[in-house]
């Protein structure tokens, strides 16, 4: 299995970096793929719901209402038809892609087991909503996916043969059957939408809508190809009194089917089981990765303002991954290795990182103890530093309300102000950490405590006058005991580390 990731790794590296090479990073399709997925979902839904509009749910209207659609309106009818096929072909490449590049970098063990099963769960959803699609247009392609699967579907125990019946003979396939097909088509595809939805739920910050130049080529591809080589029905009406001799199939969503005539359906099930079986185990294996047997590290972020924040980091995970799960505002674009914006110093401990585009990393940098927090997973506690990133400490501050409870002119230019909090209220800071006065207009002004922290029921502020400042202003001229100041805070992280010893204290 190893060979096999090594082996696709070289064909997406090595893909990704003439794409790069020619178009740019940022809109490098294969960076894209989960959100390009979701797209085209977009695209098959928006062009579904004008299909249904014109398309009647019988069976002696269906063949003739899409060809009155396709052929009799070919400008919007015609172009729609042909641009829902082809956008849920795409969908199947695209899903298939974004499959087996996450395999190819290891993206499926440990946590991300959840995006990984609920993946596989949608390969057979969006494959089931495809294979039900081709029943509709009720051409002879509709009649052989429809004989053709419910024979394979026939052969599970639990139907034994029922099904059949319903397609023996033409007078068997009523409107209603035909109805339910049809709302099915509705039914399955919002499943699709919800397990899509489901499926990105624990990935940080997941992107679900591609850049726009991708949306718009994608666009404009399915268009062309639309008036180029538009979706018609094959063969006339379907015939349930004539077995179909021959049919084009759709590879993307058919391509099951030439096994459907030629093997014994047994066998069939039995290789979509298995193939199943194998996806849904691939996350467990080797079993030590089991979930809830990672292991756990600690990242310290420091930023360019001196802030710090702290988080945990699980094995598996990028740190890009755990800062943004943990919201911090860490910079970064492509998230694939490719643009370095997301490059940090490693200040301390030991990372790997996950294949990676040179020019975004090069190697003299990284001996220099740089990473790309996309691709670098630490193999134990780390502390980083990132230069793009203000204020480390991510959780916003209380905000609270006190009351002027003293002023003291301490020069000429500085009032002391002591400020209450309601009783029983405490504020736990640290020194050298500070609050922001919040003006009537939100505005803020910040200023440090200047009280110990175990003093923690009040703030004092020392406020030093600043011509024409409109909260110092306010402070020398209006301010009154009893007024009420609201406030946010503690915040700041320009505290006394004990990580570093010994330290020098200048004044
Ligand atoms: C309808 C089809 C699918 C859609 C719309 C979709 C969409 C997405 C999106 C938007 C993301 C987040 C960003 C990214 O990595 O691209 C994602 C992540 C992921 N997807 Fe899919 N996906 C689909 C099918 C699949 C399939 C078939 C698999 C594999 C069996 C899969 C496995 C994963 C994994 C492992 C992640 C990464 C989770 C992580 O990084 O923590 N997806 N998907
Ligand atoms: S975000 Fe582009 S290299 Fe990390």
């Amino acid at each position: 299995m190893k060979r096999l990731q090594r082996l696709l790794q070289w064909f997406f590296m090595r893909g990704e970096a003439l794409f790069n090479a020619a178009f740019g990073e940022r809109i490098n399709p294969l960076y894209h793929l989960g959100e390009i997925s979701f797209f085209l979902f977009w695209v098959i839904a928006a062009s579904g719901l004008y299909l249904y509009a014109f398309f009647e749910t019988g069976v002696t209207e269906a063949y003739s209402s899409i060809e009155a659609l396709t052929h009799g309106q070919w400008f919007i009818g015609g172009v729609l038809r042909s641009v829902h096929r082809y956008a849920s072909d795409a969908m199947v490449v695209t899903m298939l892609i974004h499959l087996l590049r996450h395999f190819a970098f290891d993206h499926f063990h440990g946590f991300r087991w959840f995006s990984w099963i609920t993946g596989v769960a949608l390969i057979w959803l969006v494959y089931v909503s495809g294979i039900n699609g081709y029943m509709l247009p009720w051409d002879r392609l509709a009649q052989f996916v429809i004989v053709t699967s419910f024979e394979w579907l026939d052969w599970l125990p639990s139907f034994g043969g029922t099904l059949m019946r319903n397609f023996i003979h033409a007078n068997s396939v009523g409107d209603r059957f035909f109805s339910l097909l049809s709302f099915m088509h509705i039914g399955l595809p919002l499943l699709v939408l919800l397990l899509m939805w489901v499926h990105v739920q624990r990935v940080p910050k997941a992107r679900t809508t591609p850049p726009r130049p991708i949306v718009a080529s994608l666009l404009v591809t399915l268009v062309l190809l639309a008036l180029a080589r538009p979706a018609l029905s094959q063969g006339g009406a379907a015939d349930l009194g004539t077995a179909v001799a021959s049919v084009r199939l759709d590879w993307f969503y058919l391509a099951l089917f030439p096994l459907l005539v030629a093997w014994p359906l047994g066998q069939v099930w039995a290789l979509m089981a298995a193939g199943t079986a194998l996806l849904v185990a691939l996350p467990f294996w080797p079993p030590r990765l089991r979930r809830g047997q990672q292991r756990e590290y600690q990242l310290v972020v420091h930023s360019a303002d001196g802030g710090q924040a702290q988080l945990r980091l699980r094995e598996g995970e990028t740190l890009l991954e755990a800062g943004l799960r943990e919201g911090l505002a860490l910079p970064y674009e492509c998230r694939n290795g490719a643009c370095g914006v997301c490059m940090c110093s490693i200040e301390h401990g030991a990372v790997t990182h996950r294949p990676y585009q040179r020019i975004a990393l090069p190697d003299n940098l990284k001996d220099q103890g740089k990473a790309l927090m996309c691709c670098a997973m630490p193999l134990g506690d780390v502390v980083i530093e990132v230069e793009g990133l203000a204020h480390a400490g991510s959780a916003p501050a209380p905000v609270l309300t006190g009351r002027v409870v003293g002023m003291e002119r301490l020069a000429e230019e500085v009032m002391r102000v002591l400020i209450e909090l309601p009783e029983g209220q405490r504020i736990a800071f640290n020194a050298g950490q500070y609050i922001n006065i919040l003006l009537d207009d939100g505005e803020r002004r910040a200023f440090s405590f200047a009280n110990p922290p175990h003093e923690n029921g009040a703030v004092e502020l020392h406020v030093r006058r600043i011509p024409d400042g409109r909260f110092t202003g306010h402070v020398f001229e209006r301010m009154r005991l009893g007024d009420t100041v609201r406030f946010e805070g503690p915040l700041g992280n320009f505290t006394l580390s004990d990580r570093v010893r010994p330290i020098i204290f200048v004044a």
